[in-house]
């Protein structure tokens, strides 16, 4: 079962996981971030039946009879609210949703399943949750600082599922840590497509390409890096997924109950700079762009140490930062 399975990261995990016959998937989403459009063409992708339902992670009522129907025993749980801005604005709504939400998903799967039942869960956590680098790389045993509430909803739902795989017998879990996942589907029909206005850069990017008349603001130029712009780790989203099925594997593979957290980057620093000569060398057009201020909250540098991953999953980024602005904009231009 995949929830938020029409978002982002979660249709790209379904279309990925579809492809392996011995996975019977069930893909549930409320629409919250979504379309009906974005449901059709994961249809489209996985010529296989989709069982897709329209749900509410929060409902424990519902979402406890669905585990008990249809035999739910691992859950990749993507559903969630994901804007920073937001989560400052509506505090409530973010506790809500991401936290008491993943906490109901959580206390219904393991309720509504047998004690000897081997039970996996996948959770897509943040690198916002590491704060302030002490030192970089961000390896996982960096100690963890949010300073955005999305960030602590995140460190709460992580120890939320410590705490559970340490009560319960049968519970395995991984906290998947994403850096910047960017980037769209190689069939170019899905991709990074919120309902309203993007606040992340490679969306925001596609923007400013389309309409030729806005110009996109650089948040800041005078940091302490190469070109003064601020520093990230992109990581593209077929990586990202390719990261879930490497977790399923490993959940699959574990013997006993266990809670383990990785980094999913590419383990590379690319400044904003950067990134936008990328995407007009590879797309051949010209982005329009002026130096603002510093957004509030945002840091100068951060990227992945991902030998973690690489050990323990044996899991690699495969794709480059061309690949990553090209298959960008191939979905911004596809119907
Ligand atoms: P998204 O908004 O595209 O997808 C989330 C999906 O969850 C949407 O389809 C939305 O409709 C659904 N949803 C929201 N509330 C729900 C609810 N109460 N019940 C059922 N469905 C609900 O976001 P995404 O980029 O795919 O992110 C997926 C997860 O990964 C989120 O938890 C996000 O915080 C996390 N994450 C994303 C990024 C990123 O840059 N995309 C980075 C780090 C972590
Ligand atoms: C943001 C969130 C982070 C979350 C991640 C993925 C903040 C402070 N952090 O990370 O918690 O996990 O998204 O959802 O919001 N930029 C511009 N101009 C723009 C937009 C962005 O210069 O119009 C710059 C930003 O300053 C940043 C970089 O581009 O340096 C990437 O920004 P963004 O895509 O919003 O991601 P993060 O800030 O890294």
């Amino acid at each position: 079962m995949i929830t938020g399975a029409l978002g982002y990261v979660g249709s790209h995990i379904a279309v990925l996981l579809s492809k392996n016959p011995n996975f019977d998937l069930f893909l549930i989403d409320n629409f919250e971030n979504s379309s009906k459009d974005t449901l059709k063409k994961i249809k489209f992708l996985c010529k296989s039946k989709i069982n897709f339902f329209e749900m509410d992670i929060r409902n424990s009522l519902t979402i406890s009879d669905f585990i008990k129907s249809k035999n739910i025993k691992t859950i990749i749980h993507c559903a969630g609210l994901k804007s920073v801005k937001n989560s400052e604005l509506h505090p409530d709504e973010y506790e809500e949703v991401n936290v008491t939400g993943s906490y109901t998903l959580l206390n219904s799967f393991i309720n509504s399943n047998n004690k000897k039942d081997e039970l996996n869960f996948i959770f897509s956590s943040s690198a916002c949750v590491y704060g302030k680098p002490v030192y970089l790389p961000y390896d996982e045993l960096h100690p963890t600082n949010p300073f955005n509430n999305y960030g602590h909803n995140k460190v709460s739902i992580e120890n939320m599922l410590n705490k559970k795989v340490r009560q319960t017998d049968n519970l395995k879990v991984v906290s998947l840590r994403y850096f910047n996942p960017v980037g769209a589907h190689d069939s170019y029909l899905i991709g990074d497509r919120p309902s309203g206005y993007p606040e992340n850069l490679m969306p925001i990017i596609n923007e400013v390409a389309k309409n030729k008349s806005s110009k996109l603001e650089i948040y800041g130029n005078d940091y302490n890096t190469p070109d003064g712009t601020a520093v990230r780790d992109y990581v593209h989203i077929l990586d990202v997924a390719q990261g879930h099925l490497s977790a399923l594997k490993y959940l699959f593979n574990c013997k006993k109950k266990s809670y383990e957290v990785f980094n999913l980057g590419s383990g590379k620093g690319i400044s904003v700079l950067e990134l936008i000569d990328t995407f007009q060398r590879v797309n051949k057009l010209k982005i329009p762009y002026f130096f603002g201020k510093r957004r509030k909250g945002d840091l100068p540098e951060y990227f992945a140490d991902t030998s973690k991953a690489k050990k323990i999953l044996n899991w690699s980024p495969t794709k480059n930062l061309d690949q990553m602005c090209f298959s960008s904009w191939k979905f911004e231009n596809t119907l």
